[in-house]
């Protein structure tokens, strides 16, 4: 019983040892932490385009919802939704060539695709079921915005950071606005569209 007790804890000490002399490694040696900041920019870069594309499937898509919609009141809404994702995609392509890097061409014809495809559906399905689709969407679209935002901290670009949460917050609310959308068009949405915030 002893022994084992001390083999575990010697087996603790060693992995522990070993894992924080490779983290020393990485962190002082030139050569890897320049391999270790390569990575982070390169996973902060990949989310933005990841967001920056989808920002198109969403601005093509919500031009049809607005469309497609009776209520001017709630079409007006829609636009202005649609702007903000016009806004979002803009400033992401600042980003994007402030980082010399470019889209995705795979990404943007998927994104392009899709959001037609939408656009175009929104005119033969139901108002609730386009609400509800958007409200799907802006939840994969937060997600993204949470995700670029915690690269961008690991790279040291806490205002970047800041600026992609404002971007996550207002998808969290174009979110809260289909889901009650759908919700007073069809009740029965409200058991299986899932959480407004994507940390809930
Ligand atoms: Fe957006
Ligand atoms: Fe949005």
């Amino acid at each position: 019983m002893v022994e084992d007790v001390v083999v575990a804890t010697g087996a603790v000490v060693a992995v522990s040892t070993g894992w924080l002399g490779v983290q020393l490694c990485v962190n002082t040696h030139p050569r890897l932490a320049t391999c270790a900041t390569v990575r982070l920019m390169f996973w902060f870069v990949f989310h933005l385009k990841v967001a920056y594309s989808t920002e198109l499937g969403a601005s093509t898509a919500y031009r049809g919802h607005a469309a497609a919609t009776a209520d001017p009141d709630v079409a007006a809404q829609i636009r202005q939704i649609l702007d903000d994702e016009l806004h979002h995609r803009k400033t992401l392509g600042d980003l994007l060539t402030e980082f010399d890097a470019v889209p995705y061409t795979f990404l943007e014809w998927l994104f392009w695709c899709v959001g037609n495809v939408i656009s175009v559906g929104c005119h033969l399905w139901g108002e609730w079921a386009s609400a509800f689709g958007a409200a799907q969407f802006e939840f994969g679209g937060a997600g993204d915005y949470v995700r670029a935002a915690k690269a961008a901290r690991a790279v040291g670009r806490e205002d970047l950071a800041v600026l992609l949460d404002e971007f996550q917050a207002q998808e969290t609310a174009h979110r809260a606005f289909f889901l009650a959308l759908a919700r007073s068009r069809f009740p029965g949405v409200k058991r299986v569209a899932g959480p407004i915030s994507t940390e809930a």
